[in-house]
């Protein structure tokens, strides 16, 4: 069988493309588990593999637009990073299928940019002494076009608010190379081309890229002059940022975090389609590396929760409110990329906040993909009949509006199942974190 494969491999035509594919197919058994090793990956798991060479010449006739297994790019991807029967949260799985989340069932991954599942939950709710309200499905997140898994465009929003990037065209290619092309190299820097890479440069068991070996950009993301094959005009301006996550990142989080180590260059890299303007009504509050928390690192490292502000820098970290370290040290990000609470210090003056301090990547369980729900009200948690706090939920006999249309156990998901007893009865917002106001 391996045999067989290195053989298909060796007579495509785009030799040089197809020589790590080869390499890492006599690596040896672990090859199903590693599929991009920070790079791309086999060609014949994404195109169809008979004439994987020929994609160019033949664009547009075969299956799907560049012979993809899928009929669009995020499809392709989909057929690994969606799957039918998973108990829970499961490696690199961001999708829940429909059949497996009815009314009232939340999206079971829980990784940290989030299930696109989401994307298909639709909710509506009376809030008291108003009408009806309504939390359609694509405002939790980014509406990336997958027709084999029921996945549109974004009906209301047609560009990237603050820029251009079509809606129609968002995809997983949008944001991530499928050729893996981005590379650490040994200097720290980022380069289009080179030496193969080696290893993913996403996890803090990624080695350090050596001469010979570079490895991935975090999580694959396109870098400067990125642009999927079937759109021209929107090349990225900005390069990945530098990230770490635990080896372990699709998990509950009920008994411990999980924690991204976010160095710097998140916020620049979404500024590739997104452009934050103070001032600009929605998209407006600072976000990137000039966004020093300065004194408001105090106000994050002594709250705990809402009345309760005795925390202290060793173990203020919250998983719900991460920040930027400000530095691109991967030996100092690899040492704090943790699911075991083992260093959960929190921000320094240096620290900064960014996009993910309240967006997740993909989507969320609240409107716009936050990570903590904020709208039109100031709770996140009610109170239980013996006082203790809990989620609120449609099944809940107290404020259930605040759950804007879901049950408990799906306000529970949307924070990652972190019980509520961690939080107070009538738990105020998150942006209290930084800007304690209770
Ligand atoms: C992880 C999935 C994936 C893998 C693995 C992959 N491709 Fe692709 N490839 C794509 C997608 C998706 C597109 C279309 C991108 C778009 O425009 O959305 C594409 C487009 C292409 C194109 C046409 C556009 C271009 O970029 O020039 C060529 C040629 C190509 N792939 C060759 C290869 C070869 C050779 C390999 C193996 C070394 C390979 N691909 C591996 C997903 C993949
Ligand atoms: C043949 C199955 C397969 C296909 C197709 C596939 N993936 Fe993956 N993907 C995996 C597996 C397995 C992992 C985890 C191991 C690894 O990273 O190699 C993974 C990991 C990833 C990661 C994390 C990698 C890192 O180093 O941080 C990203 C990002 C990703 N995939 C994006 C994509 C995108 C985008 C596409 C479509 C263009 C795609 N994948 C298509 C199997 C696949
Ligand atoms: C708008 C840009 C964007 C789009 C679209 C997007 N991703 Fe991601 N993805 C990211 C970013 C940024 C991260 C890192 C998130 C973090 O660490 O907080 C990420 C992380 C991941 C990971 C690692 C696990 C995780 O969720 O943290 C995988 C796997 C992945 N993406 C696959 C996909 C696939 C498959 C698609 C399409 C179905 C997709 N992504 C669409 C930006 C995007
Ligand atoms: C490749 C371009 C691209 C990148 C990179 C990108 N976005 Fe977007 N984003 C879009 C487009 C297009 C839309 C409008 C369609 C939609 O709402 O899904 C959008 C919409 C959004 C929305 C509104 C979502 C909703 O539910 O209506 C938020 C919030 C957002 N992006 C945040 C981010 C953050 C945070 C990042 C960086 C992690 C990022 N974006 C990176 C293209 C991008
Ligand atoms: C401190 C929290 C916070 C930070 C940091 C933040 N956002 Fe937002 N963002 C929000 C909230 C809350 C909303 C919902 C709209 C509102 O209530 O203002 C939102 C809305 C959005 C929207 C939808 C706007 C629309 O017009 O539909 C986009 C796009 C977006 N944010 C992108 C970004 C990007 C990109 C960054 C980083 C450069 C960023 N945000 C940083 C909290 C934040
Ligand atoms: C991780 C810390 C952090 C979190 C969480 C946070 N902020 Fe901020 N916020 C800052 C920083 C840093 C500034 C800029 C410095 C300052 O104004 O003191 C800021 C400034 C602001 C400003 C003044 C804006 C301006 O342009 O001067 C407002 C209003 C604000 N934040 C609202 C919010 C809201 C609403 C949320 C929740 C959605 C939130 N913040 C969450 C750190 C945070």
């Amino acid at each position: 069988m391996k045999i067989a494969r290195k053989t298909i491999a060796g007579l495509l035509p785009a030799l040089s493309l197809c020589l790590a594919v080869a390499v890492r197919l006599a690596a040896g058994p672990d090859v199903a588990l590693a599929f991009h090793n920070g790079g791309t990956g086999d060609c014949g798991d994404c195109h169809t593999t008979h004439r994987a060479g020929a994609i160019a010449e033949n664009a547009a006739t075969a299956q799907g637009v560049y012979m993809l297994k899928g009929s669009d790019a995020s499809s392709t991807c989909l057929n690994c990073h969606q799957a039918a029967g998973l108990a829970g949260p499961t490696g690199q799985y961001v999708s829940t299928p429909e059949s497996e989340m009815p009314a009232g069932v939340p999206p079971k991954q829980m990784t940290p940019g989030g299930d696109f599942g989401w994307l298909k939950k639709n909710y509506t709710w009376k809030a008291p002494g108003s009408g009806m309200r309504a939390s359609p499905g694509y405002m939790h997140g980014h509406s990336i076009v997958a027709v084999d898994y029921g996945y549109s465009a974004d009906p209301v929003i047609t560009r990237a608010p603050g820029g251009a990037y079509p809606a129609s065209a968002l995809s997983c290619t949008s944001c991530h190379d499928p050729h893996g092309t981005y590379r650490r190299i040994i200097n720290g820097a980022i380069a289009s081309s080179g030496a193969k890479i080696c290893n993913s440069g996403s996890y803090d068991t990624s080695p350090d890229p050596t001469a010979d070996c570079p490895v991935g950009v975090y999580r694959l993301l396109g870098g400067i002059g990125y642009q999927p094959a079937s759109l021209n005009g929107y090349s990225f301006t900005a390069d990945p940022p530098a990230a770490v996550a635990p080896s372990v990142y699709n998990r509950s989080e009920e008994t411990t975090e999980t924690r991204v180590a976010y160095g710097s260059g998140m916020s620049e890299w979404c500024e590739n389609c997104h452009s934050i303007n103070p001032g600009n009504g929605r998209h407006s509050h600072p976000a990137g590396s000039p966004a020093k928390l300065g004194t408001l690192a105090k106000y994050y490292n002594m709250y705990v929760k809402s009345g309760d502000v005795t925390g202290t820098s060793a173990s203020s970290y919250s998983s719900l409110v991460p920040f930027e370290e400000g530095t691109s040290d991967y030996r100092t990000l690899r040492s704090h990329a943790k699911n075991d609470d083992s260093y959960l210090r929190g921000p320094d003056a240096n620290s900064n906040v960014m996009c993910l301090t309240c967006h997740r990547a993909h989507a969320s369980g609240w409107d716009f993909g936050l990570r903590f729900n904020t709208y039109d009200q100031d709770f996140i948690t009610t109170e239980a009949q013996t006082g203790a706090p809990l989620w609120p939920g449609t099944d809940t006999t107290r404020n259930a509006q605040w759950s804007m249309g879901r049950t408990s156990e799906e306000t529970r998901r949307a924070y990652y199942n972190i019980p509520a007893r961690r939080l107070s009865p009538y738990q105020r917002t998150l942006c209290n974190k930084c800007h304690i106001r209770d």
